[in-house]
């Protein structure tokens, strides 16, 4: 039995970039669901319908399948769709039958992300959309990229909980012996579904990601406050700054560099996630040297994630019987995500009461 983690449905997603959506149609999978995306021609507004034509099932995102306009014309026969999903010509007679359509989803753009909702539009609600303002604000600079990993998104969440996997993993980019070193502490708003990890270290070496991006030379304090926004959204506010320099009385940090790390872990089917990062700085902002440093290294942290959670998938995966896991003071973080989960899927699975 492969290790899976339920899916959480009723919830909204990142389906993507707004800079991946556009006139060509790309296809996405989420929870198990085939998805077209793209933009409508004047508005630019993005519109996302279900990616099996309802006539012998071919992929809406694959060649030839096009737009005219607004419209979604099928590669294989033609069956022609609006953005709601609507088909409104088929070929060979003038009737188009009613039960001609594909579904539409839920979509909202903010923050320069693509909101899909996975389960009943009626539930839909925007405003439990979670922010990451500083994607898409003046004055911060964001690297960003994707990397779909075969994996059980739940191992993807215990990953980005538990930092102290910085100083093995990524030992010689972002990870110095004290970030394995130093407890963390845990607060979980059960309720609004939130877990915060935050772990200070007072005096720790500074790593080569920051030490070379920023050009602090000596040691330095060091904050990682997580913010996990259950199911998709991940936020860790980092802040480094030399030893000594601290915040003013108004809260002001002068001598501190802010950087705000954005993860949206979007499960794609069965062992398989989306994997959305990002690397935000209000710092050095028109230094396309450190821009770029940026990029590469967090790619290559990035990347070194991707190889072990493929590689833990596939050792899970041959596990014959059930296993036990050990779980300590670090997992405290990973293990309050599994029940704040737990509860989505439940509430997800739950028939909703229609009022007729
Ligand atoms: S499969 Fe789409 S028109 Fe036939
Ligand atoms: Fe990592």
């Amino acid at each position: 039995m492969p290790h899976t983690t339920a899916f959480a449905r009723n919830q909204w997603y990142v389906a993507a970039y707004s800079h991946e959506v556009g006139r060509e149609l790309l296809g996405r999978t989420i929870l198990g669901e085939t998805l077209v995306l793209y933009r409508t021609e004047e508005e630019g507004t993005p519109v996302v319908l279900h990616d099996r034509c309802v006539h012998r099932r071919y992929p809406l995102s694959e060649a030839p399948t096009r737009l005219d306009g607004d419209r979604i014309v099928c590669g294989y026969h033609g069956f022609t769709y609006d953005t709601t999903g609507t088909c409104v010509y088929v070929p060979g007679q003038k009737r188009v039958p009613r039960t001609a359509r594909v579904a539409s989803y839920p979509v909202i753009e903010q923050d320069s992300l693509i909101w899909v909702w996975i389960g009943d539009p009626a539930l839909a609600d925007p405003q439990s959309i979670p922010r990451a303002k500083h994607l898409d604000s003046p004055g911060w600079v964001t690297v960003r990229g994707m990397e779909p990993i075969d994996c059980d998104y739940g191992l993807l969440v215990d990953n980005l909980l538990d930092l102290s996997h910085e100083t093995y993993l990524h030992g010689g980019y972002i990870g110095t012996p004290e970030v394995a070193e130093t407890p963390i502490t845990t607060e979980v708003d059960e309720g609004a579904g939130i877990v915060r990890v935050s772990r200070h270290m007072d005096d720790a070496e500074c790593p080569p990601f920051y030490a070379k991006s920023t050009g602090i030379e000596g040691r330095i304090n060091r904050w990682q406050d997580i913010e996990y926004h259950a199911p998709c959204l991940y936020l860790l506010h980092s802040r480094v700054a030399p030893v000594g320099v601290l915040p003013e009385p108004d809260g002001s940090d002068p001598g501190g560099f802010h950087t705000e790390i954005t993860y949206a872990i979007t499960p794609a089917g069965d062992g398989k996630v989306y994997d959305f990062w990002a690397v935000s700085r209000d710092w050095a902002t028109d230094d396309a040297e450190v821009t770029e440093f940026m990029r590469a290294n967090n790619h290559t942290v990035v990347m070194q994630d991707v190889t072990a959670l493929n590689l833990l998938q596939k050792t899970l995966g041959t596990e014959r019987h059930g296993y036990q896991e050990l779980s300590i003071n670090i997992d405290t973080g990973g293990l309050a995500a599994r029940r704040i989960l737990a509860r989505l899927v439940e509430e997800g699975d739950k028939p909703v009461e229609k009022v007729l």
